[in-house]
């Protein structure tokens, strides 16, 4: 008989299947030390009383008709038959830790192929592709990727959110049916982040066992955390499909996007720091290995006011700030002096820029910076040329009315007319300028997305990837940043094909150490683009001091996103700080390992990124409102090495007062910020280090470094 149990394993996490008759995961956890395919035995289940009379897996469609009961993995039908599938497996293919099963189920038509890899990071990556057999259509309604896990795996978190305020983590104890999160948006979206994280209770950043999946896919999705009636428990994530949008034809496949999965027995933190290994080693790839350059970012410094003089002055500044990639973001194009008209007129504003944008191109680079530029590729104002000429490209569905978001209206970019065009508008400019960065944006959500009678949001974003993907191609050189109204199409596809997230487009360094923080799961520092902003800041009117806004802006990727010839001289050392800052650490925050710090006082946020050799750490403290307590509790600072001792240094302390200098609530600092301290790494990981009590919105840097 063919291995019935095979084990994919990597040094944190093994994977065993089941796989005959029935391809089922009996196990996600911890690597296995010892295993052998008879110490699988030892799971095979009793049948209960007053249930069905034989054993119902969890296989890896998980369909009805073993009983399943709960959610499947699959649903559809061919012309209202053939919609019960059972899949008995027929191949089995191990190489390394890449397993490939083959299962069919004759009598339905339809084949089944699962493509698991087990990363040496500990990441799954798994996918199903679907083939119809049969020579009529079967229409997929669902098609879903099912994970079992453990029995104990009783909290959820994910992530709420929306427009100004992505990223937001909440958490339920699931003891009965199903978690869901259900996106319709026809993008990413900010308010349901395609992730969950299960684990065990009251799982934390460094404790617990956690289950995280991320579903690779910037279109509509559906993600559940389900409990069967027997008390196991699975995970399920898919690309949710409109009525009627999907139907496989003969000897068609259809593959589910990739769900990225992540087991640690060391809380959050052990999950976030396998997929940034994961991501680093096989998803980023950076145009050239280079650090990721200071920006600076025209929006919120002149908004469509486009002026070529003044825009040579800000790069002038810019560049004596030490910014070195300088990006006009919208405004550039014919036409567009609001939200209101142009976009899909992708050709140069002459009024704004008689001589063309050359000089201005060529004036960033003789200042040593890279250029960069915004593009909405995907979108239409009905106050346009384009739209104008070719009502007929707008992604609808005939003779509905048409809603309208950020004044604007969605392009068929399935259609290849518009796909062409905006192809040919887009070479245009990439080619004909030396440019070196896009700023790709996507305004708004899709709603009926259509194409005469039939729905196709799938298929546009379908498309989207494949315009990326020929721009790639024909511009290699370039990098592109996904901004979609900020953090609206953030997620693992689309990071294949660029280089840079716009977070949100809230630069409020409060919320921003929410955001930041929330987004740190599952991505790592050197794809979130972070800014100072002005100081007052134009999403929420709140104010911060630079020092707020640019250690806020440090754990990131790091820009500029104001004036900096209209700032004033203190706003502008400020920005010159931080960019040195940036620099002097952006090599350990960019590929270092990041740990997020439980603290028992919830309005402060402790995060510290220590780099690869344990040499140096950096850590930064964020006050976000009055404290709870009138000490701070010590700063445990993990990932050190702790036969090693270490040198403190406070990096940045702005604002910090004791008593005697007003009314602030510190009599005393704490003695190593006043004398010289060198640390066992053991002792501060394990006992800690004293922190100053800090005031409400405000921040503190401490560096480590080993003697
Ligand atoms: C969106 C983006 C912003 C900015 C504007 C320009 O809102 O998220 O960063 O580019 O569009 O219109």
């Amino acid at each position: 008989m063919e291995a019935r149990y095979l084990r994919l394993e990597s040094a944190a996490t093994d994977i065993v299947i089941n796989t005959h008759p029935f391809a089922e995961i009996i196990y996600w956890g911890p690597h296995l030390h010892h295993f052998t395919a008879e110490d699988a035995q030892s799971l095979i289940r009793p049948v209960a009383n007053g249930r069905l009379d034989v054993d119902s897996p969890v296989t890896l469609m998980a369909e009805c008709g073993h009983g399943l009961f709960g959610s499947p993995g699959l649903e559809g039908h061919r012309n209202g038959e053939d919609g019960s599938p059972i899949f008995t497996t027929v191949e089995v293919a191990q190489e390394g830790q890449t397993l490939t099963l083959i299962s069919e189920d004759r009598l339905a038509g339809l084949r089944l192929t699962s493509e698991l890899r087990l990363d040496a990071c500990g990441v799954l990556q798994i996918r199903h592709g679907l083939t119809n057999l049969a020579a009529s259509d079967w229409q997929v309604n669902r098609l879903a990727v099912t994970l079992p896990i453990a029995e104990y795996a009783r909290d959820v978190m994910a992530f709420h959110g929306r427009w100004i305020r992505e990223f937001q983590p909440h958490r339920v104890t699931l003891e009965h049916d199903s978690f869901v999160i259900e996106n319709r948006r026809g993008r990413t979206s900010h308010e349901h982040f395609p992730a969950l994280m299960t684990g065990s209770r009251n799982f934390s950043e460094s404790q617990g066992s956690v289950w995280g999946v991320h579903l690779g896919w910037s279109g509509n999705h559906r993600l559940r955390a389900e409990v069967k009636t027997d008390g196991r428990r699975y995970i399920q994530a898919e690309a949710l499909y409109l009525p009627g949008e999907m139907a496989i034809s003969a000897g068609e496949t259809l593959w589910t996007p990739w769900l990225y999965a992540s087991h640690s027995t060391q809380g959050l933190n052990g999950m976030s720091q396998q997929f940034h290994r994961f991501l680093r080693a096989n998803v980023i790839h950076f145009v050239q290995d280079k650090p990721r350059p200071v920006h600076l970012n025209t929006w919120e410094g002149i908004y469509f006011n486009h002026q070529p003089a003044y825009i040579m002055k800000m790069a002038e500044e810019a560049a004596a700030l030490g910014v070195e990639r300088f990006i006009i973001d919208d405004g550039w194009f014919k036409g567009r002096n609001d939200d209101f008209a142009a976009l899909g007129d992708w050709y140069l504003d002459e009024k704004k820029y008689p001589d063309g944008l050359r000089p201005v191109i060529e004036h960033v680079k003789g200042l040593g910076m890279e250029f960069g530029i915004w593009v909405e590729p995907e979108m239409v104002s009905p106050n346009s040329d384009l739209y104008r000429a070719h009502p007929e490209w707008v992604l609808a569905l005939d003779d509905y009315p048409q809603l309208l978001g950020r004044h604007q209206l969605v392009l068929n970019i399935t259609l290849p007319e518009a796909f062409d065009y905006l192809l040919e508008r887009l070479s245009w400019l990439l080619g004909e300028h030396d440019i070196d960065y896009v700023k790709w944006d996507m305004n708004r959500e899709l709603v009926q997305p259509g194409h005469g009678r039939r729905a196709i949001a799938d298929a546009q974003t379908r498309a989207f990837y494949r315009l990326l993907d020929t721009l790639h191609s024909r511009f290699p050189h370039i990098e592109f940043e996904s901004c979609s109204a900020g953090g609206g199409r953030i997620d693992y596809e689309v990071l294949s094909r660029c280089h840079r997230f716009w977070a949100s487009d809230s630069n409020d360094a409060l919320e921003r150490n929410v955001i930041q923080r929330g987004m740190s799961y599952f991505f790592p520092p050197e794809v979130m683009g972070a800014h100072i902003g002005n100081r007052y800041c134009h999403a929420t009117y709140r104010q911060h001091s630079i020092e707020f806004r640019g250690l806020t802006a440090l754990f990131g990727h790091l820009g500029l996103e104001l004036d900096p010839v209209s700032a004033d001289a203190r706003e502008r050392e400020g920005y010159r700080h931080y960019a040195t800052l940036y620099k002097q650490w952006r090599q350990v925050i960019h590929s270092g390992t990041q740990w997020r710090i439980d603290m028992p006082d919830s309005t402060t946020l402790a995060q510290g990124i220590v780099s690869q050799d344990q040499r140096q750490a950096l850590y930064i403290v964020s006050q976000l409102a009055m404290p709870d307590y009138s000490l701070m509790a010590p700063l445990r600072v993990l990932g050190l090495d702790a036969q090693a001792r270490y040198r403190i240094t406070l990096l940045d302390h702005p604002n910090i007062r004791i008593t005697d200098e007003g009314g602030h609530t510190m009599r005393q600092l704490p003695a190593w910020m006043t004398t010289p301290q060198i640390v066992s790494g053991e002792w501060l990981m394990q006992a800690g280090l004293s922190l100053p009590v800090l005031d409400p919105e405000s921040a503190i840097l401490i560096g480590f470094e080993r003697v």
